[in-house]
């Protein structure tokens, strides 16, 4: 393969986001765009080029990979259709809303031809690769997690619960693959939810146990503010604490006095610093080299039914095991 052609479905935010790196990658090339409002594709063409489609089958017969890039509740359908259509498939987070079309979604992507990659981008910002790097050295004992908005205004649709399928859907559904990234498989988790603002469940208290007996408490709110840092692990081990502060920065203080060592990167560039230079890169890579994606179906499945169990220790005010 020359390069790869990459075609992308939903040209808004995070669309664009991938569009810019994916034109500056040189194993790359953005070769066409489809957005259900054809000026947003228009414009996404005319700072990046790529051919503006009219329809997805059209985007289809002109890319090898596809980027989902759409509101969540369409992502099953499309990456559903882009797996049919022989492509490899990127899809933004959520993987899927609802258990039944995650699983429809998992069982459609394990049988697809092409690499499936979801965008849980974190993963690959540079604070968490360090965190990760640490607990390889230290065991941990404990954490106190923390992933805040300070709305759901914006985009409009990240208020309407028939679009997002629910807030831990839109927003904190990063930081439950993140748990599962550092910290390993869940065993049981305990959730309570309360609802303020929006129509729907907005405030969240959570204690996960996990099968390392490694545990946490969780707190997300999407009716806080968004104060620095509105995103934070903290993490307890033997005489030290490490901490993060959104994709910033990560303090890490050892020894039984105060100090801590602090490594910041302010000045990385956003889309490296956020993780999603090298989640594109990482999928290009799997594509070229056939080896498996960083973040696959399964890891996107997961965070899925974690949300679902959230929920669903909320309705029953039981605990949920796995
Ligand atoms: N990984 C991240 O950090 C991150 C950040 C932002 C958004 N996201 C996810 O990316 C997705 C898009 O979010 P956004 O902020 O870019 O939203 P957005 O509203 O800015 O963009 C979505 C675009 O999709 C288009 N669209 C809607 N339905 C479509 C369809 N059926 N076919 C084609 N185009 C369609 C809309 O017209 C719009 O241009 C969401 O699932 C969101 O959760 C992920």
């Amino acid at each position: 393969m020359d390069k790869v052609r990459i075609g992308i479905i939903g040209t808004g935010f995070i669309g664009n986001v991938h569009g810019r790196i994916y034109s500056r990658e040189e194993r790359a090339v953005v070769s066409a765009l489809y957005d259900i409002v054809p000026e947003r594709a228009e414009r996404t063409a005319r700072s990046i080029g790529g051919r503006v489609c009219s329809s997805r089958d059209e985007l289809l017969d002109n890319c090898d990979a596809v980027l989902v890039c759409t509101p969540n509740k369409t992502h099953t359908e499309i990456a559903s259709a882009a797996v049919a259509a022989g492509k490899h498939v990127f899809c933004e987070k959520p993987f899927s809303i609802g258990i039944d079309d995650a699983r429809r979604l998992l069982d459609i992507a394990n049988g697809g031809s092409g690499v499936f990659q979801v965008g849980h981008n974190r993963r690959f910002a540079p604070v968490y690769a360090k965190l990760k790097e640490f607990l390889a050295d230290d065991k941990a004992h404990s954490a106190h997690i923390k992933m805040n908005r300070g709305e759901l205004k914006n985009p409009v649709w990240t208020g309407d619960v028939n679009v997002t399928g629910g807030f831990l859907y839109e927003t904190t559904i990063h930081l439950f693959d993140m748990m599962r990234f550092q910290f390993g498989e869940i065993e049981e988790l305990i959730a309570y939810g309360s609802q303020h603002e929006y129509p729907e469940l907005d405030e969240f208290s959570i204690i996960f146990k996990f099968k390392s007996g490694f545990h946490c408490t969780f707190a997300s709110s999407s009716d806080a503010s968004w104060h620095f840092p509105f995103e934070r692990i903290e993490v307890f081990a033997h005489h030290r604490t490490i901490m993060t502060e959104e994709m910033e920065r990560i303090l890490d203080s050892r020894g039984m006095d105060a100090n801590f060592e602090t490594l910041t990167f302010h000045m990385t560039e956003k889309e490296e610093r956020w993780g999603y230079v090298q989640e594109d890169r990482a999928f290009i890579d799997s594509i070229l080299t056939g080896t498996p994606p960083p973040v696959s179906a399964l890891d996107g499945f997961k965070s899925v039914e974690l949300v679902e169990s959230v929920y669903a220790s909320i309705r029953s005010g039981e605990r949920v095991r796995f």
